[in-house]
């Protein structure tokens, strides 16, 4: 994958699943559910592949869809995006990413701001854009930004803001101040802000608030979400933007050249998912909150300095004091000491900063209770 240095390099998470297939560890490192989703979704799709729907779908995504999400974004939110206008679906939340830097950022002028760590993707999108990336650090134990650090970050020349929330690799929830921030400085530099908001359901301590729906945000902001948390279906890979016609069809004119369509028998099964009652959204978040404390009780049992997931698949651990200097040492040797794969912070990290983060884990909670369980029991041998 391209690294922020724009070049082509193996990733741990490659090196850290075929560890997991060798010594046959709990792999804990890569973000993926055991478990399927709901029935009514991956019926429809199978009934959609059984009555044909198996070519091209338009390239905006088919109207059901984009009229389901649009009725998302209005149920949880309050927004009223147009499913024509302002609604486009994408293959993941990857290549709305990817599309959306690429329509959006003019050049080696342009800066691109992200709070770091950071998924790894944007990195590599900011690469391929030509923009320069700008982090400002989130710190543990509680992963919020510094407000200076933000302030300082974003200035005319920043293109646009890019904002994960909930946080992956941290787990961290923005609070409301700085999201307000956020929207306030773009208005001020006149920059645009894109969300990634895939974990928006699996947020523990109450509703996600998508930055868009802040005073003057959504003219300004391109909203990115996908299928793959919600739904357990990572593999599907159907994503969407919603934001204001302008932007959404600038990040349409690139996506056409990228996949120009996809899914076809999975964007009616998912326009099914998004219109699944409340009860579904709100059991998946507390069943998630419950793999969460069970992971972190069993990395305290074994010795780790807990950092407490509000929301998303991941719960970082701090490994100092089990004597670890460097995660990245840690995580190769734990499948071979313990039977279980982790991922080290600094895979999220840009080079300069790797140290600031040097003894910090990432571990997935998005797997079933008994391997959750049995990892964690693995994991107490180390104390
Ligand atoms: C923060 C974040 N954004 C985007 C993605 C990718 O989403 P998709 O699989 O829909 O492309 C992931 C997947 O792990 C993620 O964690």
């Amino acid at each position: 994958m391209l690294g922020e240095d724009g070049r082509s390099a193996p990733t741990i998470f490659a090196e850290m699943s075929a560890l997991a297939v060798r010594t046959g560890a709990i792999n804990l490192g890569q973000g993926f559910p055991d478990e399927d989703g709901p029935a009514i979704v991956l019926e429809t799709a199978r009934r959609a592949i059984a009555d044909g729907v198996n070519q091209y779908p338009p390239g905006r995504g088919i109207p059901e869809l984009c009229e389901a999400i649009a009725e998302h974004q209005h149920r949880f939110y309050g927004l009223r995006p147009d499913p024509q206008r302002n609604v486009l679906v994408t293959a993941g939340a990857t290549e709305a990413l990817a599309a959306t830097l690429l329509a959006l950022v003019d050049g080696p002028d342009d800066e691109v701001v992200v709070f770091e760590p950071y998924y790894d993707a944007y990195a590599a999108c900011v690469a391929l854009s030509g923009a320069r990336l700008v982090t400002v650090p989130l710190r543990p134990p509680a992963f919020a930004p510094d407000l200076d650090d933000l302030r300082a970050a974003v200035g005319d020349r920043t293109r646009l803001i890019l904002v994960n929330d909930p946080h992956n690799p941290t787990g961290a929830v923005l609070d409301a101040a700085t999201r307000a921030e956020i929207v306030r400085l773009a208005e001020r530099h006149d920059a645009l802000i894109v969300t990634d908001e895939v974990y928006e359901h699996l947020i523990f301590d109450g509703p996600h608030t998508p930055i868009a729906t802040l005073p003057g945000a959504w003219e300004r902001t391109v909203s990115i979400s996908s299928a793959g948390k919600t739904f357990s279906t990572t593999g599907w890979k159907i994503g969407w933007v919603t934001g204001p016609a302008d932007l959404v069809d600038a990040v349409l004119a690139v996506k056409q050249f990228l996949t120009y369509a996809g899914g076809a028998p999975f964007q009616p099964a998912i326009a099914a998912g998004l219109r699944l009652p409340d009860a579904f959204f709100t059991g998946i978040a507390d069943t998630l909150r419950a793999k969460r404390d069970l992971l972190a009780d069993g990395l305290r049992d074994a010795g780790f300095a807990v950092s407490p997931a509000a929301g998303s698949y991941f719960t970082l651990a701090d490994a100092a004091g089990l004597g670890a200097r460097d995660a990245a040492d840690f995580c190769r040797a734990l499948p071979e000491r313990v039977g279980v794969v982790a991922i080290p912070l600094t895979a999220f990290v840009t080079a300069a900063h790797r140290r600031d983060y040097a003894t910090l884990v990432r571990f997935a909670a998005c797997k079933r209770v008994e391997v959750i369980a049995e990892a964690a029991r693995r994991l107490r041998a180390l104390a």
